[in-house]
């Protein structure tokens, strides 16, 4: 056993106890709201899952200490990284060495229990026939120390394994959790289930079939012994092991299209249900909860059917590979008894050999019926290894020295892969330190779509957006995240308090930074105004908050960290007047703090506080320039079309 190993495992596990929850900020530096679900996920019920939060932290050790400012903050990030892209080498290389140790170990554990067999020969051979007392002690004596060996051993490679398991998914947890909340940026939260994944390779580690297979290498040694007792029975044993290894194929082969398709469709009853939980009040209001039900039964009922097919042809296949067995003992037994009766082999050896078969066949059998949990652990890791390597979190980048906010956008085209609807067009701006840019245009014309490319959310097909001069690509993620503040459309906030969301779930912070960014969002006051203040907890639903409330908070958790470009996707549609006037209030405070803001309105009450306006239509910039030289042609616009769009009310058509 290695006895490093177990320590690290252990150490990591308290590490996990000691800072639960900071797992939180290793996602964070990938992506926000993706991170706070995943984290969710991680959360499970039992012992090794606390352990992948752990390595969460394990990771970032500092992180469980007390706030030591931004300093650290670096270094986190530096060990993050380095964990990350070692991760599958160097990190899992203890891993591997164990998995070897316990292979050997399984060897000898396999050698040992020959002791029974041969006890039982030498009995029946030599001790009933020479009736020594002494040769019965001694013989006992020898099986009963190859037994507690055996059993020993046995244990032994059971803890290494249990082990292995445990640091494996502490080991990948915070790197695949964090790839996973990367690759979610496309619009697909499916790389989320590849936890799932890691719970399946610590299950298979730990399960009973990895140990038969592990017993598999033994299996000829035992097939030779049968063959030294005699060839006959060797040959019968052999026999049977390719009778069993062609039922198992068949197995395979007839199992793995229902298993695939129970699988799937459990996987989007699973999806169904999520989507259910997560619009549960529109659901209740509108009584659709039959139609949730019935979308859900449906996978699920599929999933169920394809799951008892396999399962009905599995019964067969491991019928018939019973009887196989079954009929391998008799046959043994049946042509010993013909071999001794010739005198050929002695009574003993005919019941050593019939034990020494059924040794040399059960872990193949059990191989076989585990071989596809085996495959699908397999499977797993693969997955597993083909997100993290390619992750663009892999990719080593220069921190730079800390951003100005100059944004530059160069003839940005995007055309989202399946649809090739061209969503933006040869948009072009640049905008300097401290400029603010309003955008405005019908619904649907690309302002959001633009509002993610600007903060790196998205890649454009084509073209560029730069941050001083530096195209977002190349920035390095949690950097670049730290230097922006990005308010969506749709706000969602973390099930934690008001404070942690305007923190960005970071604990590394000071009172003194979160009141800052409610200073300049000018959401103090509004917070003051809640039981709990700044404690106040939000439920995963966005409760007890408002719409324009939680829009609030998110404008301060956009300003928050002193963010040199803050994007915010119509930040006002769900504000009242008061609100309107705070969101103004801290567009001025922003300018005099020579913040970047690129601010997306259909209101027009926002354009008085921007110096330049972006008038887009249909993906591409109709008009832009300074604030007075357009808000007269949108004027103009709105009259002709009859509908004046005066600064301060009305929409634009
Ligand atoms: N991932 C996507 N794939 C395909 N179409 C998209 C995608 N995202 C947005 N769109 C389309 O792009 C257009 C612009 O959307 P959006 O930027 O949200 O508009 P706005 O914010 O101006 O109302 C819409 O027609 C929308 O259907
Ligand atoms: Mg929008």
């Amino acid at each position: 056993m290695d006895p490093l190993s177990q320590t690290e495992a252990a150490s990591s596990l308290t590490d996990g106890q000691e800072a639960a929850g900071s797992a939180n900020s290793a996602n964070g530096h990938a992506n926000g709201a993706n991170g706070a679900n995943g984290a969710n996920g991680a959360n499970g019920t039992n012992g090794s899952n606390g352990s992948a939060n752990g390595k969460a932290n394990g990771a970032n050790g500092a992180n469980g200490s007390p706030p030591n400012g931004h300093g650290s903050s670096s270094v986190i990030q530096q060990r993050v990284d380095s964990d990350f892209r070692n991760v599958l080498g160097k990190g899992l290389s203890v891993c591997r060495r164990n998995i070897l140790t316990a292979g050997i170990f399984s060897f000898f554990v396999n050698v040992l229990l020959l002791a029974m067999p041969i006890y039982l020969f030498q009995l029946s051979d030599r001790v009933y026939t020479s009736r020594s007392t002494d040769t019965l002690i001694m013989l006992s004596l020898v099986v009963g120390g190859a037994i507690v060996a055996h059993v020993f051993l046995d244990m032994i490679r059971r803890f290494i394994l249990m082990r292995v398991a445990v640091e494996t998914e502490a080991k990948l947890g915070a790197p695949v959790l964090s790839a996973a909340a990367k690759a979610s940026q496309n619009g697909s939260n499916r790389e989320f289930q590849l936890l799932g994944d890691l719970q399946h390779l610590r299950h298979f580690i730990t399960g009973p079939v990895i140990l038969l297979m592990m017993d598999v290498p033994v299996a000829p040694v035992y097939l030779a012994a049968t063959f030294l007792i005699h060839p006959d029975l060797g040959w019968i044993v052999g026999g049977t092991g390719l009778i069993l290894f062609i039922i198992a194929v068949a197995n395979q082969k007839l199992t793995a299209v229902p298993y695939t398709q129970a699988n799937t469709f459990a996987m989007r009853a699973n999806l169904a249900a999520d989507a259910m939980a997560r619009n549960s009040q529109v659901i209740n209001a509108m009584g659709m909860i039959p139609e949730g039900v019935q979308i859900w039964g449906r996978e699920t009922a599929s999933s169920l059917k394809a799951h008892l097919a396999a399962q009905d042809r599995n019964i067969y296949m491991t019928g018939l590979s019973k009887l196989v067995r079954l009929f391998t003992q008799v046959a043994i037994l049946g042509w010993g008894a013909r071999l001794a009766l010739s005198d050929q082999i002695t009574g003993g050896m005919v019941i050593a050999a019939s034990i020494i078969g059924s040794r040399a066949l059960s872990p193949i059998e059990g191989t076989i019926e585990g071989w596809r949990s085996f495959i699908q652990a397999r499977a797993a890791y693969a997955r597993i290894k083909t997100l993290l390597e390619n992750s663009p979190l892999n990719w080593e980048r220069l921190r730079l020295p800390r951003p100005q906010g100059r944004v530059t956008v160069e003839r940005i085209l995007y055309v989202p892969p399946p649809t090739k609807k061209v969503i933006l067009n040869g948009i072009s701006f640049e905008l300097e330190p401290g400029e603010s840019l309003a955008i405005v245009g019908a619904s649907g014309s690309g302002k959001s779509t633009l509002a993610r490319m600007l903060v790196g959310s998205i890649i454009p097909t084509a073209g560029n957006v730069r941050l001083d001069r530096m195209d977002l690509r190349n920035w390095d993620p949690r950097q670049f995240g730290q230097s922006v503040g990005y308010l969506p459309q749709d706000v969602q906030l973390f099930p934690a308090s008001i404070k942690a969301n305007i923190a960005r779930m970071r604990e590394d912070v000071t009172d003194d930074m979160i009141f800052d960014a409610a200073e300049l969002a000018d959401v103090h006051e509004m917070i003051s105004h809640f039981a709990h203040g700044y404690e106040t907890q939000v439920l995963i639903d966005g409760s007890p908050l408002s719409g324009g409330q939680k829009q609030r908070i998110g404008l301060a958790r956009a300003f928050f960290g002193d963010p040199r470009l803050v994007v915010l996707d119509e930040p006002n549609s769900n504000l009242d007047a008061p609100g309107e006037l705070a969101l103004a209030n801290a567009l001025s405070r922003a300018k005099r703090r020579n913040i970047t803001v690129i601010a997306i309105t259909q209101r027009p009450a926002l354009l008085q506080s921007a110096d330049k306006i972006m008038v887009i239509k249909e993906g591409t910039a109709q008009a832009i320039g300074k604030r007075d030289d357009i808000i007269p042609l949108l004027a103009a616009n709105g009259a002709a079309k009859g509908a004046p769009a005066a600064p301060g009310s009305g929409t634009f058509q």
